[in-house]
């Protein structure tokens, strides 16, 4: 399946939709994938897994493990199930985080945790994961399985990371780097480098993928953690103020408290030693908007996605790198 050649929908602006339009076929086929190895007869199963990835997502990892797949020449039934395995970790890091983070809202609907308990969605997620692997076995590529069966672990190691640092009252750059890096940019990174390597790129490509998806996936969470403060759940679909709620030192906290002058410093110090302080959110909001906390979040970013776009100089010109370099920009302007 070489797709290269299919025409760019013009009308399309949104980058993500434009990268999913050039790549419909192999994205419906993941799709009916990913509908079809979500089945078991223990109905508990598709109840919590439909509940998550019929309310939609992004889906913009698979889409990377596609589109990598296409740029390096050719979209195989391996890159597929690649697809799939990959947007299987990413659900059930989801359905685990949620527990974790005690939220309530995921993808514009009640979270799984409040409908089905935290006990169901532990095991579902786990149950998606083991399908994942189940996924990368049957692609006979022993390459493929080492580099996600590293990113799986390297996920679950920074959301331990994150688990273990948060309301010590620390807020560290360099842990948060640490953190992000593992718990998001790991997967994006692997999603892209285990694409390439199904359609047999050349070393020089795989490696600047891998490193065009490590770049956008530390953007990716940066302008996420930005929205937690700047965003509306609306168009989250998630709840806005989570990360405050919880006490974690994510970069826009950790900029207002480098930026803060009087009793803003205890302020924050207060916040990162416990949970729970719905009752100054407001205040919070209103500090991180006077120093300039989020912009300068989204800046950091930017020069990530700087770095990404400058690593898609291994592919030859065509369409599909420019619409990674789009989709690149898009990630520090969204929204959702
Ligand atoms: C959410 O990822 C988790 C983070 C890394 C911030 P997405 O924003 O890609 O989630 P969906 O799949 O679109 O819901
Ligand atoms: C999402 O992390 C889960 C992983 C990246 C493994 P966050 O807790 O930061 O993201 P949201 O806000 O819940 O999506
Ligand atoms: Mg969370
Ligand atoms: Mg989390």
């Amino acid at each position: 399946m070489n797709v290269t050649t299919r025409p760019v929908d013009a009308v399309s602006v949104h980058p993500a939709e434009a990268l999913a339009a050039v790549l419909a076929q192999e994205l419906a086929a993941t799709e009916a994938e990913i509908a079809a190895r979500m089945e078991s007869p223990v109905g508990l199963i598709p109840d919590v897994a439909h509940h998550l990835v019929d309310a939609g997502g992004k889906r913009l990892r698979p889409l990377l493990t596609l589109a990598a797949a296409s740029a390096c020449g050719k979209v195989t039934e391996g890159a597929i199930k690649l697809a799939t395995a990959v947007e299987f970790i990413h659900t059930a890091t989801l359905l685990h985080d949620d527990v974790v983070d005690g939220s309530s809202l995921r993808r514009g609907k009640r979270a799984a945790n409040l409908i089905w308990g935290d006990k169901a969605s532990v095991l579902v997620g786990d149950f998606l994961f083991a399908r994942a692997f189940n996924l990368m076995v049957e692609t006979g590529s022993l390459q493929v399985l080492d580099i996600l069966a590293k990113a799986a672990s390297t996920i679950a190691e920074g959301e331990v990371l994150q688990l273990a640092t948060t309301n010590r009252g620390e807020a560290s750059r360099e842990r948060y780097y640490q953190v992000i890096e593992a718990k998001t940019a790991a997967l994006f990174a692997a999603a892209c480098e285990a694409g390439a390597i199904t359609a047999g790129a050349p070393t020089v490509m795989v490696e600047g993928l891998a490193h065009y998806g490590q770049k956008l996936g530390l953007a990716f969470q940066l302008v996420d953690d930005a929205l937690d403060y700047g965003g509306l759940t609306q168009s989250l679909g998630k709840n806005t103020g989570d990360d405050f709620r919880e006490g974690k030192a994510t970069l826009p906290l950790i900029i207002a408290l480098e930026r803060a002058q009087g009793e803003e410093r205890l302020f924050w110090q207060r916040v990162l030693a416990r949970k729970h302080q719905d009752e100054d959110l407001a205040f919070a909001m209103q500090t991180i908007r006077l120093r300039g906390a989020v912009e300068a979040t989204l800046d950091e970013a930017r020069a990530h996605v700087s770095d990404a776009k400058a690593a898609l100089a291994c592919l030859p010109d065509g369409v599909i790198p420019q619409l990674l370099a789009n989709l690149a920009d898009y990630v520090v302007s969204r929204l959702n």
